[in-house]
C-alpha cells in the first residue's frame, strides 16, 4: 500500500464487543476480552502502515451507566492492560497517552496511567491515545472551565489548544466499527473534517485485512477542507481520476 496517502492520525469507536459476544452465548466481558486482542492487532498494524497517531474510544463517559458488572471488568481490562501490554507497546515505539477525566477512576489505576505514560514518553513511532472516561463535551468543558479560570479569552485557538488531545493534530480518518453510524460524543471538535468510515464488522472481527480496506477507501476521498475541487486537486491528477 502506498505511503503517500496514509491518514496521519486515525480515531476510532470500537463497537459491538457485546452483540460479538452475546451473539456467541458468551458474557459481554468475554466481547472486551476479544476487544482487547482486535486493539492490540491494530495498534500493531497502524506502526506498519505509517500511521503516526491513533486514538481509540475504550470507554465513555457514558459507560458509566452500564451493568455494575461489565463496568468493574472494563476496569479490570484496563488495569490488566497496564500491566500486560505497556512492556510490549514500549518495545514497539509506540507513545501511550490516556484522555480523558481520572478524578473517578481508582488512585492504583490512576498512578498506573501515569506511569505507562512516563515508561513510554520517549517513544516516537506512533502515539496511541486510549480515550477512557471520556466524552467530546466533558473535554470542550473543561477545555472552557480552564480558560475561563485563567482569564483568557475563549477563542478557536485558545480552545484548540486547552482541549485533551491538543498534543496531536486532529484525526483524518474516524472509523467506526459495528453497524451504527453516529459519533456518540466521541472527538466532537476535533473530527471536523475528519473522513468518516462506517464498518458493518464487530469490533472483535476488524481484522488487519478490514483495517486496510478503511485506509483503502481514506486514500480515495478528496479532502476538501471547505475548497473546490480545482482547488485542492491539480489539473493534471483531475484529468486522469
Ligand atoms: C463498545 O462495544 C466497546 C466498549 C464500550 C469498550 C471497548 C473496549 C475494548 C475494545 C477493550 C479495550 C479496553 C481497554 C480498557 C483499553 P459495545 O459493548 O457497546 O458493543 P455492543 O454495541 O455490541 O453492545
Amino acid at each position: 500500500m502506498s505511503q503517500a496517502r496514509i491518514p496521519h492520525h486515525v480515531a476510532i469507536v470500537m463497537d459491538g464487543n457485546g452483540r460479538w459476544a452475546t451473539r456467541r452465548f458468551l458474557p459481554r466481558v468475554a466481547g472486551h476480552k476479544k476487544g482487547m486482542d482486535a486493539l492490540r492487532a491494530c495498534v500493531r498494524h497502524c506502526g506498519e502502515r505509517g500511521v503516526k497517531v491513533l486514538t481509540v474510544f475504550a470507554f465513555s463517559s457514558e459507560n458509566w451507566n452500564r451493568p455494575a458488572e461489565e463496568v468493574s471488568s472494563l476496569m479490570e481490562l484496563l488495569a490488566a492492560a497496564l500491566s500486560r501490554e505497556v512492556p510490549q507497546l514500549k518495545g514497539e515505539g509506540v507513545r501511550i497517552h490516556f484522555v480523558g477525566e481520572r478524578a473517578a477512576l481508582s488512585d492504583k489505576v490512576r498512578a498506573g496511567l501515569a506511569q505507562a505514560e512516563a515508561d513510554t514518553a520517549g517513544n516516537t513511532r506512533l502515539i496511541f491515545n486510549v480515550c477512557f472516561n471520556y466524552g467530546g463535551r466533558w473535554d470542550i468543558a473543561q477545555a472552557a472551565a480552564r480558560l475561563a479560570a485563567q482569564g483568557q479569552t475563549i477563542t478557536e485557538q485558545s480552545l484548540d489548544g486547552a482541549l485533551a488531545l491538543s498534543h496531536v493534530p486532529d484525526p483524518d480518518l474516524l472509523i467506526r466499527t459495528g453497524g451504527e453510524q453516529r459519533l456518540s460524543n466521541f472527538l466532537l471538535w476535533q473530527a471536523a473534517y475528519a473522513e468518516l468510515y462506517f464498518s458493518d464488522k464487530l469490533w472483535p472481527e476488524f481484522d488487519s485485512a478490514a483495517l486496510d480496506e478503511a485506509l483503502a477507501a481514506f486514500a480515495a476521498r478528496e479532502r476538501r477542507f471547505g475548497m473546490t475541487s480545482e482547488q485542492v486537486t491539480p489539473a493534471t491528477v483531475r484529468k486522469v481520476a
